[in-house]
């Protein structure tokens, strides 16, 4: 990464910004040719979309709408829980229009698939995914992703948006965290 300065923290960088904004302007322009007669409203999953959020948004030329929810599926620990806590809810009804998710990451699908039946119940004329990285072979269902950025191997990363204990989500890049900021002994 030419002239960007690695956090300390950080093992290896898996994802440059550079090549992060390239995929976010493919996936902005495909979004914006299928919805280009469509009134779509952005559903961001709080908080690790945020960052992808506004700039996938900015991809996107057309006169979308935002709604954003909450949820919880990790504690401080980098393992899936499985259980999904609503912290925010919708503001407005989704009835009857185009939502399209828009989540950081997947890993088991536990968090996207929960959300699909929830968001589904409210019978929206049509719902997408749209998620930045996904670990693909790592989901406990089957998920139909429609706009996938990056495949990833089952490592945990952080930065653009993605925390480890609510840290490292301003890296401008994705990367592997050392053992030592896990609070593992150094050797
Ligand atoms: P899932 O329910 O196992 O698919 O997990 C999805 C959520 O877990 C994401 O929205 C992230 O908040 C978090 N997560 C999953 N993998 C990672 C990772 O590698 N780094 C940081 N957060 C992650
Ligand atoms: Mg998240």
């Amino acid at each position: 990464m030419n002239g960007v300065e690695i956090h300390e923290d950080i093992e290896a960088v898996l994802l440059s910004s550079e090549q992060i904004q390239d995929k976010i302007a493919t996936l902005g322009k495909h979004i914006t040719e299928d919805y280009r007669d469509k009134d779509l409203l952005l559903v961001g999953i709080l908080k690790g979309a945020f960052v992808f959020m506004a700039d996938l948004a900015r991809s996107i030329h057309l006169p979308i709408e935002f709604d954003f929810m909450a949820v919880s599926s990790y504690g401080s620990s980098t393992r899936s829980s499985g259980v999904v806590r609503i912290l925010k809810d919708l503001d407005y009804e989704i009835t009857g229009r185009h939502v399209l998710l828009v989540e950081d990451i997947i890993d088991s699908g536990l968090t996207v698939s929960y959300l699909l039946r929830y968001l589904e119940a409210r019978r929206p004329e049509s719902l997408e995914i749209c998620s930045l990285f996904w670990k693909r072979g790592e989901q406990a269902v089957p998920l139909d992703v429609k706009y996938p950025g990056f495949d990833i191997p089952p490592v945990f990363v952080v930065g653009y948006g993605l925390d480890y204990s609510e840290k490292y989500r301003n890296l401008p890049y994705i990367g592997v965290l050392k053992p030592v900021a896990y609070g593992a002994e150094s050797t």
